[in-house]
């Protein structure tokens, strides 16, 4: 292979126009050969827009092009298992969408396919690329903040019911909220705090639109090392009211974000720091600003990053950041969760006996 990798695209009309395709214009080690799409109409207008020499309605061709070394999946989920398998067996790297699969357990199986084929395989987990979460992961491997004792982690959006939309259909997607967004709350503090989580006690709901996805999702979340990390992801706040928040409490300070965990890069970071060796103090004095400073961070665009350095891994035989062993343990949280919600009661991760 040539110091580029040259990619393919099976399902490409969506998050693949908008964002991922130019970011790998932008970046020299890889370029788009080839897109397959269902939609005939949405191929015309991407080869045309793109200049993207090979244009497929079927997967088959992509992955008999010899000019295709690595291929990205971002169709809806219910086909992302059967296509990675097939773009493994035909020899090409592979970068998948989240949620890998319907399922934990549809997960572990494509995990385990995987494993032992020599091609770079991993999950398109965007969070971990934001300059402020790298910048705050840094910080947490030197211990700026203690023992971490509580974090919260929220990614929402507004997501009325729109007839024949796939997120909404749960045959398709495998669930709502949590499968869409809050699995990027869950990814992002395992990776942060570098912890796994040991039980769960979650909340599924159907609150405001009567799609058979749950709009609204939140859960507690037991980390190994002790910490209480809330997660929450829903369908039904409005744009323009949603900050996203990241927060993570220390015994010797905390990081609070707004704005970080989303698509573009940006957001503010405020760090503050205080000396855990004092004594209880029964005012509780809290300053307006609490002595918080503000964190400078990179703005990158994150698919760029996240293509530029899974690109370089393709090239170089390295692991990927998110590989798909890796998505397993996300997606048994997510299975976790729901479970939970069913059922009314915590669940233990290990209770999961695959
Ligand atoms: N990381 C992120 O920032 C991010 C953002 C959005 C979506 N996603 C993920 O990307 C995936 C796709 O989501 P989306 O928002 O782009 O969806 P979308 O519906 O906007 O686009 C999906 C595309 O796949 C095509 N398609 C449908 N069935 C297909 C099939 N069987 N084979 C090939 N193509 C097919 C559709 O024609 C469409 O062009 C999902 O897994 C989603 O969770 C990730």
């Amino acid at each position: 292979m040539d110091q580029v990798v040259r990619w393919g695209i099976i399902g490409a009309g969506g998050i693949a126009r908008r964002r991922t395709i130019p970011a790998l214009n932008l970046i020299s080690n890889a370029q788009v050969t080839a897109v397959m799409d269902k939609n005939e109409q949405v191929l015309e207008e991407l080869r045309e827009e793109f200049g993207i020499e090979y244009g497929y309605t079927q997967e088959a061709q992509l992955l008999e092009n010899p000019d295709v070394d690595a291929v990205y999946i971002a169709s809806p989920v219910a086909f992302h298992k059967d296509q990675a398998r097939r773009v493994l067996d035909a020899g090409k790297h592979l970068l998948i969408e989240k949620p890998v699969a319907m399922d934990g357990r549809e997960t572990k199986e494509l995990s385990d396919y995987a494993a032992g084929k020599g091609l770079c395989a991993g999950v398109g987990m965007l969070m971990r690329f934001h300059g402020g979460h790298m910048r705050i992961k840094e910080l947490l491997r030197e211990g700026i903040l203690g023992d971490i004792v509580s974090c919260r982690a929220q990614l929402t959006c507004w997501f009325p019911k729109m007839e024949g939309n796939w997120r909404q259909i749960k045959a398709i997607s495998g669930g709502g909220a949590l499968m869409d967004m809050g699995i990027h709350c869950i990814d992002l503090l395992r990776y942060l705090l570098d912890d796994e989580v040991e039980k769960v006690c979650g909340m599924a709901d159907h609150r405001t639109f009567d799609y058979e996805v749950e709009d609204s999702v939140s859960a507690v979340l037991r980390m190994h090392k002790g910490a209480a990390c809330y997660i929450d992801a829903n369908f039904n706040i409005p744009d323009d009211a949603a900050h996203c928040p990241l927060e993570i409490y220390g015994t010797k300070g905390s990081i609070i974000a707004s704005g970080t965990i989303g698509q573009d890069g940006k957001g503010e970071i405020l760090l503050t720091l205080s000396d855990s060796d004092k004594g209880y103090e029964s005012s509780q004095v809290r300053s307006e600003s609490g002595g918080a400073q503000k964190l400078d961070f990179e703005h990158v665009n994150m698919y760029a990053r996240q293509l530029e350095e899974f690109s370089n891994c393709i090239l170089n035989s390295l692991p990927p950041r998110t590989p798909l062993t890796d998505a397993v343990k996300t997606m048994r949280v997510v299975d976790a969760i729901y479970r939970s919600s069913s059922e009314e009661r915590t669940v233990y991760l290990k209770e999961n006996a695959w």
